[in-house]
């Protein structure tokens, strides 16, 4: 069955980067001029998905805002700002829609994706967080679609971390110890670096069986009193496939203050009109 839907669960708090928070989407934080939720929504379209779900909530407005054609041309413009302001309006193409859902209280990962079920119907689909900001040459979404073909299965981003960071992730044991497709045996939310079962930490980019929603609907709530989408997993994982898939790229923690400001530095030194300029600006700076 063909991928079609996605959810993007963007109902977070956003603790961790407050105040900037406090009345803006943490996914509405920009990496140069761009805003996180854009880019995770353009790795979507660019892995062939059209129906783009997200789960929103309270304080969360201007990311619907922000996909409507709302940017207007007044006749006495000049032909480069209409040409900017067309461009800028025209994220979602015609053949893709925009489902908005509420998650009336942030009451974790996993019952935000819960949210999305009426729309799910018995598809599968995926999962995008956009506070991870992944930079690589083919979107990890693409990749991911590239290499799933059992609609019975799952199949979970994992990058290598150090065990001292285990404690931000959820970390995950495999049958196999190679390759970029691995079988998952265990999974573990944010274990102590001693528990960690190996160096396979989970990154925000999911393709699940529609039976996820099952799961979670029984997970009652764990760590921090939220209903996790990693306990979901770890019951899935007695009766269905799930595979782990260490993808090709960078992935910037943007929900952390020092990962955004690393992902704002890299992309910047890589833009096209002032990354040479920064480069130099830098280069004295810390002389
Ligand atoms: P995080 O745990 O990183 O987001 O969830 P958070 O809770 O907003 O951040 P902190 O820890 O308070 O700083 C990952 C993604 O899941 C969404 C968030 O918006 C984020 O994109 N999320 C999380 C929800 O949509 N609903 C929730 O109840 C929790």
């Amino acid at each position: 069955m063909k991928l079609r839907k996605v959810v993007f669960p963007v109902a977070g708090h956003g603790s961790r980067f407050l105040p900037a928070t406090k009345a803006t989407p943490k996914e509405m934080l920009t990496v140069v001029d761009k805003p996180l939720i854009q880019y995770a929504v353009e790795e979507a379209l660019e892995a062939g998905f059209t129906d783009l779900i997200f789960i929103t909530g309270k304080t969360k407005r201007t990311i619907t805002d922000h996909f409507d054609l709302s940017l207007e041309t007044t006749p006495n413009m000049s032909e480069q700002k209409k040409a900017l302001f067309d461009r800028t309006n025209r994220i979602i193409p015609s053949h893709a829609s925009c489902i908005y859902l509420r998650q009336g209280e942030p009451l974790g990962l996993g019952h935000a994706i819960l949210q999305a079920k009426p729309v799910i119907g018995d598809e599968p689909f995926a999962v995008v967080l956009a506070d991870d900001l992944i930079e690589s040459k083919k979107g990890v979404l693409k990749q991911m679609v590239d290499s799933y073909d059992d609609e019975n299965a799952s199949l979970i981003s994992v990058q290598r971390v150090s065990k001292e960071d285990a404690q931000q992730y959820g970390m995950i044991s495999t049958n196999d110890n190679d390759g970029n497709l691995m079988k998952l045996s265990n999974i573990i939310e944010k274990p102590k670096p001693e528990d960690a079962p190996s160096d396979l930490g989970v990154v925000g980019r999911y393709i699940f069986s529609n039976k996820i929603l099952a799961f979670l609907e029984k997970t009652k709530p764990g760590a921090g009193n939220e209903i996790q989408l990693t306990d979901a997993i770890k019951v899935m994982l007695n009766d269905l496939p799930v595979f782990a898939y260490q993808f090709e790229g960078t992935r910037y923690d943007c929900g952390d203050k020092l990962g955004f400001i690393k992902a704002n530095i890299e992309y910047a030194l890589k833009n096209e009109k002032f990354g040479n300029e920064l480069k130099e600006y830098l280069k004295r700076r810390l002389a």
